[in-house]
């Protein structure tokens, strides 16, 4: 018989180790467990993907267009799409750019890593928000950089803490923001505040990677200008998805930024997988061109709307004494502060065991770690089974604190 490979010893490298994906562990754990009212994942609500409509344009996209949907593509992207795309940009946030300042990619995950593969180098310090989106920094770990950590208030990053990083970290290459309903906090950073942020690194290399999935997901507040719209110089690299406007599963994000970076990063795009899914490109595309996607985003607003007033709402009701969760004006998260000797770890067993589940929010800090955070998704469920798992938590919170 032959050999059958080590590969104990075959993958063991620094690069695996470095990725750090064990907070998600108590979320693989809910997979047993479907009868569990989850507000644990950033999952968009299924019964509002256009499925009848994706099935009209199935015909146009697979027949009358050709095999063109399913052949290879260029690396970019389709740029019918990527057109499209341009002018909603326009539309939304009055940024004109043009077909070689956009990059497709699979999601603004693999955004996230077309980018670090070009920029970060082995010791590059990434500025991040504390907390921040977890699988962000485990797409940014697998580049060894070194994460800084810049407080946050409900403004969004504290300008005092940025300046004071800067003088210790001169160097540092880029800062990674979602100003807009971040997650895992639904905050959203003041105009006032996005003003000062690019006031305070203007005379920097500094390149600001702002990630914008939920942006169009405003129900109350007034609109405010991306830190894309209010960039003068080419330093603000944007992403943006369909995944929370339109279908997940389609897996396609953008990149809006100089093209001298982006004809480096669609080298990457070409080295590692020669280019996005043309099938889903064209379907989207030929989405846009026959639906109207601008009133189906209205549609989901309405929905989410409801749910975070749910929310809110029964958190008032259900959550012990002690507890604070921020209020959100979008996006699909709220974040639970809870008593600083808590630990949302412990409290999970607690609440699954009532029936509900959330995300504890120890994989959202870069450095040192607080446990006494959770983040709820509100978008999945309904009003009714939002007010009856929300109770669950409430009551297995309590039951864990009084074990304290
Ligand atoms: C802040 C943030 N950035 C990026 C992503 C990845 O999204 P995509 O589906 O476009 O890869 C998510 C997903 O939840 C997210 O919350």
């Amino acid at each position: 018989m032959s050999k059958k490979p080590d590969f104990d010893a075959l993958v063991n490298n620094k690069r695996i180790d470095n990725v750090d994906t064990s907070a998600l562990n108590i979320l693989f754990s809910l997979f047993d467990k479907p009868e569990v009212i989850s507000f644990a994942a950033g999952l968009p609500t299924q019964e509002l993907f256009p499925r009848e409509e994706l099935v009209k344009i199935a015909p146009k996209v697979f027949i009358e267009d050709g095999a063109k949907s399913l052949q290879y593509g260029a690396a970019e992207g389709y740029a019918p799409l990527r057109e499209k795309i341009l002018a909603r940009t326009k539309n939304l946030y009055g940024v004109e750019k043009s077909l070689d300042e956009i990059l497709l990619a699979s999601g603004s995950q693999q955004a996230m890593d077309l980018f670090c593969k070009t920029v970060i180098e082995e010791g590059d310090v990434i500025f991040v928000e504390t907390p921040t989106y977890m699988g962000a920094l485990n797409a940014f770990q697998q580049y060894f950089p070194k994460f800084v950590s810049l407080e946050m208030d409900d403004e969004g990053i504290s300008i005092e803490d940025l300046k004071a990083k800067m003088e210790m970290y001169p160097n540092a290459k880029c800062l990674y923001t979602i100003p807009t309903f971040q997650n895992p906090t639904g905050k959203r950073m003041s105009l006032a505040r996005r003003k000062e942020l690019l006031e305070a690194v203007k005379d920097t290399d500094l390149l600001i990677l702002e990630d914008n999935p939920y942006g169009e997901l405003r129900y109350s507040g007034e609109e405010l200008p991306t830190l894309l719209a209010l960039d003068d110089c080419d330093r603000v690299v944007y992403m943006g998805t369909f995944s929370k406007i339109f279908v997940p599963g389609t897996r396609i994000g953008w990149v809006l930024g100089p093209k001298e970076l982006l004809a480096k990063m669609k080298k990457f795009e070409s080295a590692g997988e020669l280019q996005g899914n043309t099938i889903t490109q064209h379907l989207a595309n030929a989405y846009m061109e026959e639906f109207d996607l601008e009133a189906h985003i209205v549609e989901i607003k309405d929905c989410y709307r409801k749910r975070r007033d749910a929310m809110l709402e029964a958190l008032e009701k259900y959550m012990p004494e002690g507890c604070t969760w921020t209020h959100p004006d979008g996006g699909l998260f709220l974040w639970v502060t809870m008593p600083e000797n808590a630990n949302t770890n412990d409290a999970f067993d607690y609440c699954v065991a009532e029936g509900a589940a959330y995300c504890p929010g120890e994989g959202f800090f870069a450095n040192d770690v607080k446990y006494n955070y959770l983040r709820m998704n509100f978008s999945p469920h309904t009003e009714e089974v939002i007010d009856k798992g929300v109770k669950m938590i409430g009551d297995g919170l309590k039951k864990y604190l009084a074990t304290l």
